[in-house]
């Protein structure tokens, strides 16, 4: 098989996102888009990857660390220059080599790969991916000549009113016989309206070799969109996030409305889950069978066990078991352990917590940095007061323990297993296993008082 090459241009500005953050980096559904791209390149088993960077390029090598090599291009010169910058580390190698362009990160490697076999059967010396615009505006067009063959790209800014009419565009990805495409690039001159050296110029570069250039038209214009403002980020949200939910449906979850429904990518979900409306699944979370999430819940790296229920919540960087019924309203911090049957009620915060099976804490309550064990109850209002303004203290409520509304358990301190704390407790020190603990101030009733006091006032 012939050696494959591909080179991601990535050292733009992107003066048109009006933004500190590199072009490269803005997200589409959670994840740079230059990540998007690497991940569709991927699958295809290249021989070596090489992303230009320039503008942010300690930071976007930071971000795409060893999953590529980088050329540095210093200075802004245009897309043509960058490829250039891969001379030294590809240009004696033989082969095909593909130029993708980080602001485009909807591209599939379905089209990356039928570009590549495409491209291989014609033995053309380049291949530009093309797709066909309703709105061309910006894009380079593919001018063909009479017998329908590609001669050049001419870009938006130098096209005549002709040239304007052409639907036909180029998606920034291309094909090229390695060899050839480096020494083209040297021939490619900046004089044109921006000034820049152009990539596309190579097309009529090799043309005018008598090399054979071909194009590979796809249907799906969505796929290429080009990345250049936020009103195309905000489309290419869109259409990655309608993909994403349309993949989850037919793998057999319910999303039951996909508009208002936003799942990263990398996220894994079982059959029969069912996702109400607004709500957010991100990173690395996993959802087992049968489990409901949402309305309005916003997950984040969770764990989450099967016939689970979430609502009107925010979990994060926890792990949930199953038959677990959270919220509304509730919040599981970080680093929580939840184990099966658990009910996390309504203003419940939960917080670097192990809760073990069938415990319940239905109401306004803070669980933080506590080791509850199972079957124990927290009644209402119960207040893990875990941190005294320099350290953070553990609290460990053992199994079956039932701890009445409104208590406040000062850590470091254990409630022993099968105790009961009096509601309204203050607990200062470690209650026994079995023991009941009242820590309040007795209450004493004033018999007739308040009519005395009201007597007096009228004197
Ligand atoms: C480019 C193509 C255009 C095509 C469109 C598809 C050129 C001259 N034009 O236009 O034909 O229709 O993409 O989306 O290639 N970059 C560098 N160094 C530079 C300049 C750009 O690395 O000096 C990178 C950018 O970071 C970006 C990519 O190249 O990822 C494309 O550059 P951009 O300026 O967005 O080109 P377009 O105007 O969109
Ligand atoms: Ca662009």
């Amino acid at each position: 098989m012939t050696n494959r090459y591909a080179v991601i241009l990535a050292a733009g500005q992107g003066t048109r996102m009006k933004s500190k953050l590199y072009k490269v980096l803005h997200p589409v559904m959670g994840r740079p888009m230059v990540q998007h791209v690497i991940d569709q390149l991927n699958p295809l088993q290249l021989d070596e990857l090489v992303t230009i960077v320039g503008f942010g390029a300690e930071r976007v090598k930071e971000i795409i660390g060893n999953q590529s090599e980088f050329a540095i291009q210093e200075e802004q010169l245009g897309t043509g220059h960058a490829v250039k910058m891969a001379e030294a580390l590809l240009k004696d190698k033989e082969g095909t080599t593909i130029v993708v362009c980080g602001d485009t990160p909807l591209i599939t490697s379905d089209t990356f790969s039928a570009l590549f076999n495409f491209h291989e059967k014609e033995q053309a010396s380049a291949t530009i991916l093309t797709t066909k615009a309703d709105d061309p505006t910006g894009y380079g067009r593919v001018i063909r000549n009479i017998d329908n063959e590609v001669e050049r790209i001419v870009e938006h800014k130098d096209a005549n009113e002709v040239e304007l009419q052409v639907d036909e565009i180029n998606t920034g990805t291309y094909c090229f016989d390695n060899q050839a495409l480096f020494a083209a690039i040297k021939e490619v001159s900046n004089e044109n309206a921006q000034g820049e050296y152009y990539l596309p110029d190579v097309i009529e570069i090799l043309r005018g070799k008598g090399d054979k250039v071909s194009a590979f038209m796809t249907e799906n214009f969505e796929e290429t969109l080009g990345v250049n403002d936020r009103v195309a980020l905000s489309k290419a949200e869109r259409i990655m996030k309608k993909r994403i939910n349309e993949q989850h449906m037919r793998n057999g979850v319910s999303i039951i409305d996909p508009d208002h429904t936003y799942i990263q990518p990398g996220v894994r979900i079982e059959q029969d889950v069912v996702i109400h409306p607004g709500s957010i699944i991100r990173g690395k979370t996993v959802i087992k069978e049968n489990t409901e999430i949402g309305p309005n819940s916003e997950i984040t790296n969770c764990e989450i066990g099967e016939e689970t229920v979430i609502k009107q919540s925010v979990a994060s960087d926890s792990k949930i078991g199953d038959r677990v019924n959270i919220g509304p309203f509730a919040h599981i911090r970080p680093e929580s352990t939840i184990g099966n049957e658990v009910k996390i009620g309504n203003f419940v915060e939960v917080k670097k917590t192990e809760m073990g099976d069938r415990s319940k804490a239905s109401h306004l309550s803070y669980i933080g940095d506590a080791d509850v064990g199972s079957n124990v109850n927290i009644g209402c209002g119960t207040i893990t007061v875990n941190y005294d303004g320099t350290n953070k203290y553990l609290t460990t409520i053992e199994d079956d323990a039932f701890i009445g509304c409104n208590s406040n358990l000062i850590a470091p301190v254990t409630i022993g297993k099968g105790s009961y704390v009096a509601a309204g407790s203050t607990i200062t020190n470690d209650v026994p296993r079995d023991a009941l603990s009242v820590a309040r101030s007795r209450q004493t009733n004033k018999e007739g008082y308040v009519s005395r006091i009201k007597n007096r006032k009228r004197d």
